[in-house]
C-alpha cells in the first residue's frame, strides 16, 4: 500500500558534466546584481567560483568568500550586509553544505528585517527570500535540493537546523566534474554524509514507498562507488554526485533521524567533520535499531545491502574511520553532556523506536566510550 504522502520537489535539477558552464541560462533576465557565497579554501582545489564569475560577465557579481565550516549566525549576518548594500537580487552558493546553507540564510535575511536568529524561530518568513542557485562541489550534503539549512550558535555550541519550503533553491546545478579535485578525506566524509542521509530517510517514521526509491538507489550507489571515488575514479565520482542529490531528495521528504542528531555533539565539541561523525556512530546506531526499532525488516534490508562490503562496520573501517569513540578522545564523562544536546531536538520523534536519554546514552556507550 502506498499509504498517504506528499512529495514536493520544486527545485530545477540540472545535472551533468560541464553543465556549470550554462549557469547564465538559469539567471532571470531582470537580475543585474548577484551575491556569490563561497569559501576561500575552495579555490585551492576547484575553479568553480572563477568559472561561474566568468560566465556572468555583464552582471554585478559580489563575492562573499568568508564562509567557515559549520557557518555561524554571525557569518550569515555579515553576508547579508553586503547583499543589502548592493541590493542583490539573487544568491549563488558554491561549495559544500556550508556555503549552500549560508546562501539560503542570506536569501532569507535579505528580504526580511529580522535577524537570522529571530527568523528561524518564527512560524514562517514574513517575506519571500531571494532566489538561490546552489552549485555543490562535494558529494554529500544534498543541500542543493533541500529546504533545510543548518547554522551554528557559537555561544551555546548548538547546531540549529531550519526547514521551510520557501528556502528550496530555485536551481540545483550539479556538475560532477567540480568534485574531481576534492581532497580524499572530504570525499570520504561527505560520501558518508550522503549514505547516512539515505539510510535515515529510509528508516524514518515519515518514510513512504515512493521516497524509499530515492533512498535505496542512493544507498546502493554509495556502497558501490564510494571506495572507487576515493581513488578518483571519475565515473564513480559522477555516481556519488548523483547519489548525494538523491539522498537530498530523500531527506527532504522524510528527514534525518536520531543518528544525525547524535553526530552533532561530535562536531561541535570535538570538531569531527559532520559526515565522519555520522559514520563513526552508524554501526552502533544500526545495532540499536536492529534490536529496538519497529522497522526491523527495513534494518534487515539495509544489512543485506552491506553484505558484499563485509557488513556496515567493515565498510566504515575500510574507509579508514574508526568506529570507537575512544579513538577521538571522547570519554565516558562526555556522554551526559552529549545526551542533553541530543534530546532537545524534535527530530528524535521521527526515529521509529522509543528514544529517551537512556537509549541515547546506551548507543554512545556501545560506540566505545
Ligand atoms: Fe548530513
Amino acid at each position: 500500500m502506498p499509504g498517504s504522502f506528499t512529495f514536493h520537489q520544486p527545485v530545477k535539477i540540472v545535472f551533468g558534466n560541464g553543465r556549470v558552464q550554462q549557469i547564465r541560462d538559469f539567471i532571470p533576465e531582470k537580475v543585474k546584481r548577484i551575491l556569490l557565497v563561497s569559501e576561500k579554501n575552495l579555490a585551492k582545489y576547484t575553479s568553480a567560483v572563477d568559472i561561474v564569475t566568468d560566465q556572468l560577465h555583464g552582471i554585478d557579481v559580489l563575492h562573499f568568500l568568508d564562509v567557515e565550516e559549520n557557518p555561524s549566525f554571525e557569518t550569515v549576518e555579515q553576508a547579508r550586509i553586503i547583499a543589502g548594500e548592493h541590493d542583490c537580487q539573487l544568491v549563488i552558493g558554491i561549495g559544500g553544505g556550508s556555503p549552500m546553507d549560508t546562501a539560503k540564510g542570506v536569501a532569507m535575511c535579505a528580504t526580511n528585517r529580522e535577524s537570522l536568529r529571530d527568523l528561524i524561530n518564527m512560524d514562517d518568513l514574513p517575506a519571500e527570500p531571494l532566489p538561490v542557485i546552489c552549485i555543490p562541489t562535494t558529494s554529500g550534503t544534498g543541500s542543493e535540493v533541500t529546504p533545510y539549512a543548518v547554522f551554528t550558535d557559537r555561544n551555546s555550541r548548538k547546531k540549529c537546523g531550519y526547514a521551510n519550503a520557501k528556502i528550496f533553491p530555485q536551481v540545483a546545478l550539479v556538475d560532477p566534474e567540480l568534485t574531481y579535485t576534492v581532497p580524499k578525506p572530504v570525499i570520504i566524509n561527505t560520501g558518508m554524509d550522503a549514505l547516512t542521509h539515505s539510510i535515515e530517510a529510509f528508516l524514518s517514521a515519515d518514510a513512504f514507498p515512493m521516497n524509499d526509491i530515492f533512498a535505496i538507489e542512493s544507498i546502493q550507489l554509495v556502497l558501490k562507488n564510494l571506495k572507487q571515488a576515493v581513488i578518483k575514479d571519475n565515473e564513480a565520482m559522477n555516481r556519488m554526485a548523483y547519489a548525494s542529490m538523491l539522498g537530498g531528495i530523500a531527506i527532504t521528504h522524510s528527514g534525518t533521524i536520531l543518528l544525525h542528531i547524535m553526530g552533532y555533539p561530535l562536531t561541535v565539541y570535538q570538531s569531527i567533520p559532520h559526515g565522519k561523525a555520522n559514520a563513526i556512530l552508524l554501526p552502533a546506531f544500526l545495532r540499536f535499531m536492529r534490536e529496538h526499532s519497529w522497522v526491523k525488516e527495513k534494518v534487515r534490508f539495509i544489512d543485506n545491502m552491506f553484505i558484499e562490503a563485509g557488513g556496515v562496520e567493515q565498510f566504515v573501517n575500510d574507509l579508514g574511520i574508526s568506529t570507537r569513540l575512544s579513538s577521538y578522545d571522547i570519554r565516558e564523562e562526555d556522554i551526559d553532556k552529549f545526551v542533553e544536546k541530543v534530546i532537545v531536538k524534535s527530530d528524535v520523534k521521527l526515529t521509529p523506536a522509543r528514544i529517551s536519554k537512556m537509549e541515547i546514552a546506551k548507543i554512545y556507550r556501545d560506540a566505545g566510550c
